[in-house]
């Protein structure tokens, strides 16, 4: 694996590698172990041209954990603000001797624009293009849904939400498919749901309750207001009513079911806080187990075994 764009056409076996040398950095995430020198002597530069809370800082604490020298390039005050093209800066930071470019931008591809024209010692990870892809999202949702329910065969899974406008759903379905999720649901308003789910394999409904019932997985997406331009679109005390995430629609789903969400969370519009603070939510595992999953994709692209 050279670079990182998608989950999309990655085989089981690469999956499930990724995420059995997630499982062995867990110490790591979670402290016991401080640093492993995989990536001693590797620059990894985050170029982040969307905000990000949760990626941005799991990649910097990952790459840091593995030795690697770190560096965030502010895009604001960055030459971008003066108008030089991405590429431009991608072989300006090149010359400054880059490894491993991590990505986020607002136009789907644009990662792969990059790993097209890097060099080929530079690997390029997709930490979220547009509407397009989110993979370490989904590679880590994966591992949480893992471990916490040992085995993908027999579980099904809801994706509750803005799917039309959501690159990590497109990252989730790719890689529950390609792990045998005996079954996907995708749960929204229609004019949230994308065409083509159902040749995905996914199964759609319009109707919450109807969605949740007996769902092992729940993963509720926050509404991506930055992307509905010009979208008809519900209030948000509209959608809560029929969308919203409260405890009384999860009691639709087995008893023993997950409660996911990538964030930012909007508490009060996609989920109620009573659950996303509840017994069966697993949000910050997800981010905890975030820094193990990134420190797999980095050390598995650019450690010295790659
Ligand atoms: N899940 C996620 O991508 O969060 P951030 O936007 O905070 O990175």
């Amino acid at each position: 694996l050279t670079h990182l764009l998608s989950t999309e056409g990655l085989p089981r076996d690469i999956l499930t590698h990724i995420l059995d040398t997630a499982q062995t950095f867990v110490p790591m995430a979670e402290r016991d172990i401080k640093k492993v020198p995989l990536l001693r002597g590797k620059s990894v530069f985050n170029l982040f041209f969307e905000n990000s809370t949760r990626t941005r800082t799991t990649f910097e604490i990952a790459a840091k954990r593995l030795s690697a020298d770190v560096y965030n390039l502010n895009i604001n005050v960055s030459s971008t603000a003066k108008g030089e093209s991405l590429l431009d800066t991608i072989s300006n930071l090149t010359a400054m001797q880059a490894d491993v470019f991590v990505v986020r931008h607002e136009a789907s591809g644009a990662p792969y624009l990059i790993a097209r024209n890097v060099e080929p010692h530079i690997h390029v990870i997709n930490a979220g293009d547009g509407r397009h892809a989110h993979p370490t999202q989904g590679l880590l949702d994966m591992y949480t849904i893992r471990h916490f329910k040992k085995d993908f065969s027999g579980l099904t899974v809801a994706i509750v939400g803005d799917i039309l406008h959501s690159r990590v759903a497109r990252s989730d379905i790719h890689a529950l498919t390609t792990l045998g999720a005996a079954e996907v649901r995708a749960i929204g308003p229609l004019t949230l749901l994308p065409g083509g789910l159902e040749q995905m394999g996914v199964k759609v409904f319009t109707d919450m309750r109807e969605g949740l019932r007996d769902v092992d997985v729940v993963m509720v997406l926050r509404l991506q207001n930055e992307r509905m331009k010009g979208a008809l679109l519900p209030s948000s005390q509209e959608y809560f009513k029929h969308y919203g995430l409260t405890q009384e629609k999860l009691a639709y789903a087995k008893p023993d079911a997950i409660v996911m969400h990538p964030g930012p969370m909007n508490r009060g519009v996609e989920i109620d806080s009573a659950v996303a603070d509840g017994p069966q939510a697993v949000i910050l595992n997800q981010v905890t187990f975030g820094i193990a999953v990134r420190m797999a994709v980095m050390s598995i692209v650019a450690g010295a075994s790659q």
